[in-house]
């Protein structure tokens, strides 16, 4: 048996901050899961654990998207903020806390450290020719120019690469470049940028990779990445920008992946002095404390060699390791919205319990860089077969008769003690392999016990014993052996399955999140009445989860029409200024005709004429109108809204309507003395 006690260890352990722009969705959660079930199995151990997460707030798609939505970033990143962590909780997962990029701490540890880098000789500045977007006054990341490819001609490819032949190219190279923001032309505009000497870093960055604590497939892109020579690395962006104001500069801002993992440590901050405990020792080079970082195999460049080149140049301790996962397909392919298999969390919690989904992460869930497939049918059956059918039946064969016959009293002696304690043998190679991410393995051997432990039941049959007066005891005892049996499984599980094990301590009478207290048996001692743990999941739930996520798709997709419910469960968005109102370009415009969309329930496809100019927009207004009783009317639309590409196309401007909805909506139908494109403010 293991020593019980362990030296106490001060462990954080955090996962990659999601972008505070639209709902966590499951590919978030196998993340999640492997760093909450990680962080529960050390506590369980008895050591301290600061587990933390945040949202990443800052950066141009945010500041866009915001704005879009008429709303100041700030509003819209405290709202999904909010959203994520509920999302989180319904999942279990056991954060410390849930900060925000954009908090004092984070601006205050970010400057920080720049000021550190900066005094330690490590920033430089050179001047950059961007793409420039006139009309909006704004330098456009590559993403947010489009154009002509310069290979094969295919039109609308980002300025980084042309997805039709694959070809990646330099910027300016792109054929009649456009703004995605505004439509307008880019010019190239020169502009001072501020970045980071990661040269300067790599001699400490080989030896922290030979440190022995690194995947091999992380040693081997780092071998790689050493290979071709490390560039420095461009951390400024000038404004407009949603992020934090560089020091001693002018206009300059950080760029959103120089603050977003300095979010780890501000969350920390956060905790700490919400505790009254001290923050330095968790960053100290010299400290015992420990530093762990989950994350996917997209972003390993920025924490494995920027992250640690930035704590180093600070004077920080260096992350202990990096953990890097795969990513999640469902049913053996990327998650598509058309096929249903993006599915937000939220989705999934309506129909099922997050204990099913956080097994079956954990039983096909290793070490290793390799995806994750979420098969339906495996799921289905996986989940049916092992908790319900192995882990849970235990108990469910036993409990009838300590409740009826043993006055709910657990015998004071087992009828096996041998085979509870070769279970109990089994606890600390399950931890390692815990510990080690080695969660499939763990898994299986935790099944490969519950199978004996059904075994066990099944040869001594207590339902054939009972009838016989004389083995009475025996019968109790057997019993008692499996209800402790089933005790020592939930305990390996808990951190696993931490919902279904707060049920079973209720059953037991008996705290199962402390990974020692099974070396003790539960003897002479009472239980309560078994209540079912968890049912099976039915074939036709996954169905719904999927027939409902492809409609959120259709839902985001068909661009939301200007119908709003009362104001009671849809409160007025934050408050603009007049400007803000004053951008918005109202004006009146002809129906010159309207066609169904096909395949979609509720657009109608609307070329709008603005006297000269025609647009086209597609309106969710099929349940209120006939195409053919708008051609020739007018209406009100936003003339200068972003173009939006939609599954059916461009929608270039929206239409604003009233009323309730359904049947009843109403696009406005100004009097007959309005012109089209007439200003309407
Ligand atoms: N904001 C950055 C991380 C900053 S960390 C200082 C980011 N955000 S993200 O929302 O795009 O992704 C958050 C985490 O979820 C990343 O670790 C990413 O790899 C992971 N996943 C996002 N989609 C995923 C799947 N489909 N499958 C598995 N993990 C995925 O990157
Ligand atoms: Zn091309």
């Amino acid at each position: 048996m293991e020593p019980s006690h362990e030296t106490k260890r001060q462990i954080m352990i955090t996962s990659a901050l999601p972008y505070a722009s639209g709902s966590l969705h499951l590919g978030h959660f196998v993340e999640h899961t492997q760093s909450d079930i990680w962080a529960r199995l050390l506590r369980a151990r008895g050591h301290e654990v600061k587990f933390l997460c945040a949202d990443d707030a800052h950066g141009t798609p945010i500041m866009l998207n915001a704005e879009k939505q008429g709303m100041t970033p700030e509003a819209m990143v405290d709202g999904i903020r909010e959203e994520h962590w509920r999302d989180l909780q319904a999942f279990g997962v056991s954060y410390d806390h849930y900060h925000s990029t954009h908090s004092p701490e984070n601006q205050q540890l970010v400057s920080e450290i720049y000021l550190k880098l900066k005094a330690a000789g490590h920033i430089e500045s050179k001047v950059v020719e961007q793409y420039y977007d006139p009309e909006k006054g704004m330098f456009l990341p590559d993403r947010f120019v489009k154009g002509t490819c310069p290979k094969c001609g295919t039109e609308d490819q980002y300025s980084d690469g042309c997805e039709s032949c694959g070809s990646t190219y330099d910027a300016t190279e792109i054929i009649n470049p456009k703004s995605v923001v505004s439509g307008a032309t880019p010019v190239m505009k020169a502009s001072k940028h501020l970045f980071v000497n990661l040269k300067n870093f790599e001699s400490m960055l080989k030896e922290w990779a030979a440190s022995g604590s690194l995947q091999d497939e992380v040693n081997n892109k780092l071998a790689e990445w050493f290979e071709a020579g490390l560039q420095a690395w461009d951390i400024s962006r000038d404004a407009p920008y949603f992020g934090f104001e560089i020091p001693e500069e002018d206009g300059k801002y950080f760029y959103v992946w120089m603050d977003a993992p300095v979010g780890y440590l501000a969350c920390l901050k956060h905790v700490c002095d919400q505790l009254g405990e001290d923050f330095a020792p968790w960053i100290d080079p010299d400290t015992s404390h420990e530093m762990y970082h989950f994350i996917g195999k997209d972003i390993l460049y920025f924490h494995s060699l920027f992250w640690p080149a930035m704590l180093y140049g600070a004077g920080m301790k260096l992350p202990n390791a990096v953990y890097v996962h795969g990513f999640l397909t469902v049913n053996g392919t990327k998650m598509s919205k058309s096929r249903g298999t993006f599915i937000k969390a939220s989705t999934y919690l309506q129909h099922l319990n997050p204990d099913y989904l956080r097994y079956y992460f954990a039983a096909k869930l290793s070490d290793n860089l390799v995806d994750i497939d979420l098969n339906m049918d495996d799921f289905r059956q996986r989940v049916n077969s092992d908790l319900v059918g192995k882990v849970v039946n235990i108990a469910s064969r036993c409990a009838g008769f300590i409740k009826k016959k043993f006055d709910a009293t657990l015998a004071a002696e087992l009828h096996n003690p041998a085979l509870y304690t070769e279970f109990v043998s089994h606890s600390a190679g399950i931890a390692e392999l815990f510990e080690g991410r080695k969660y499939n393995a763990a898994i299986r051997q935790i099944m490969a016990l519950a199978d004996k432990a059904n075994q066990y039941i099944a040869d001594m049959a207590p339902w054939v014993a009972v009838k016989d007066e004389a083995k009475h005891t025996e019968v109790h005892q057997v019993c008692s052996t499996g209800i402790n049996l089933f005790r020592v499984l939930m305990t390996w599980l808990a951190p696993v399955i931490p919902f279904t094990a707060r049920k079973a301590e209720a059953f037991l009478n008996s705290d199962l999140n402390q990974w020692h207290a099974i070396e003790q048996p539960l003897l002479d001692h009472q239980i309560e009445k078994f209540k079912p743990l968890i049912g099976r999941i039915e074939a036709e739930t996954l169905e719904t989860i999927i027939e409902q996520s492809k409609q959120d798709l259709a839902a985001a997709a068909e661009s939301k029409p200007a119908v709003s419910g009362p104001l009671a469960d849809d409160p007025i968005s934050a408050e603009i200024n007049f400007d803000a109102f004053a951008q918005v370009d109202l004006r009146v415009a002809l129906i010159a005709d309207a066609q169904h969309v096909d395949g979609a329930d509720k657009l109608l496809q609307l070329t709008l004429d603005l006297g000269g100019e025609t647009r086209n927009v597609f309106a969710g207004i099929k349940s209120a109108y006939q195409p053919e009783d708008l051609i020739g009317k007018h209406t009100v639309m936003v003339a200068n809204l972003a173009p939006r590409k939609m599954r059916f196309g461009l929608s270039e401007g929206m239409v604003l309507a009233a009323g309730p909805g359904g049947k009843d909506l109403f696009i406005l139908e100004p009097d007959q003395g309005a012109q089209p494109g007439m200003r309407v403010k």
